[in-house]
């Protein structure tokens, strides 16, 4: 195992045979070397920073059924919501007062949001606040509409490809296909966005096989940003009564997410949060190096529910954030923190 973990170290890559190595055999004192090459790896690119992202869910309309997620398509228990574009500039602003200087726009895949209804809230965003960077989270589009949208101004874009495993993924994912989903990923990347990819641990079906596929994929893209979570069963999904996914697990990951990519942004997300009260400080502790923060009005947040408990971060609680991560030795960086790879002139 120190041989395999060393190699990883030294050269950023791993076969299939070793990461599932890895994967089935680390025990806790492995992890502990683990976690110290991936903050090592850490140490070299970015530093001991951590970045805060202000996140507004804007629409949880979504014309997909994901068979995991809780504002999918045939949740008939959920209250939909759309903000429009005065309550959108009105929780950004916030988010701007508090020095934020990264705005990810998330929604479910809702066709009221057209090309130009969302052309006209980039252009308006971006001349607003010259100094931020835009993400985008809005699922799959065309690459003509994902053209449109980076020379009205948006950064960076995250579509997760969720399981690099084509039958799983079109299992679970009915109406889609992971071709497409690894088109878009590609055509974000050609198109000049800082692009973030990333996948659900524990899904049914999951094997530590899969999940080296999952390393793989990333490894073969190079994603300027990789998100990856816990899965946490939907009671008003199909998949209400799987298993939960491993915290412990979804940490070994960031670290071998880090040392693979070790240049990539690499969120502590809400998922791993939400199953774990110290999941920022542990995920920080294998080489995350991101935090996402709520900018949603709050009579919309538990209507944004893709999980149960969902339990994401207030932008005001940024002293909190602070202090945790000054807990593990790092500190907040309030920049736009881009991928060291890119910088829009
Ligand atoms: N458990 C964990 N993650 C989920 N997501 C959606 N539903 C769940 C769930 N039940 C993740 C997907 C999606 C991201 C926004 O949230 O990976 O891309």
């Amino acid at each position: 195992m120190k041989k395999v973990l060393e190699k990883l170290y030294e050269t950023n890559n791993l076969t299939k045979e070793e990461l599932i190595f890895v994967l089935e055999n680390i025990d806790e004192s492995a992890k502990a070397d683990l976690f110290q090459l991936a903050q090592a790896t850490l140490e070299k690119t970015y530093g001991r920073r951590l970045f805060v992202r202000g996140l507004l869910e804007f629409t949880n309309y979504c014309k997909n059924n994901c068979m995991y997620c809780g504002i999918r398509r045939d949740n008939k228990n959920v209250e939909r919501y759309r903000l429009g574009k005065d309550e959108i500039l009105l929780s950004l602003d916030k988010g701007y007062e508090l020095g934020y200087k990264t705005f990810v726009l998330q929604g479910g895949e809702d066709s009221f949001f057209t090309d130009d209804i969302l052309l006209d809230l980039i252009k308006e965003i971006k001349k607003r606040y010259k100094d931020v960077a835009l993400t985008l989270s809005i699922g799959e589009r065309s690459f003509e509409s994902y053209e449109k949208y980076y020379i009205a101004g948006a950064d960076r874009f995250l579509l997760r490809h969720e399981v690099a495993n084509p039958y799983i993924y079109n299992e679970l994912h009915p109406g889609l296909s992971f071709q497409n989903r690894v088109d878009c990923l590609y055509n974000l990347k050609k198109i000049g966005y800082q692009a973030g990819a990333g996948f659900i641990v524990g899904l049914p079906g999951e094997t530590n096989e899969v999940l080296a596929e999952n390393l793989l994929f990333l490894k073969q893209l190079e994603p300027a940003m990789v998100g990856i979570g816990p899965f946490i069963p939907h009671p008003d999904t199909p998949l209400k009564n799987e298993t939960i996914g491993s915290v412990d697990k979804t940490i070994v990951l960031l670290a071998l997410i880090r040392l693979l990519l070790p240049e990539v942004l690499l969120p502590a997300t809400t998922a791993l949060n939400t199953l774990c009260t110290n999941g920022l400080e542990r995920g920080l502790q294998a080489g995350a190096n991101v935090v996402m923060l709520n900018l949603s009005p709050i009579y919309v947040r538990e209507k944004y529910e893709i999980y149960k408990n969902k339990d994401s971060k207030d932008i005001h609680e940024l002293n909190t954030v602070e202090q945790k991560a000054s807990s593990v030795g790092f500190r907040v960086d309030m920049g736009r923190g881009d991928n060291i790879n890119f910088r829009r002139i």
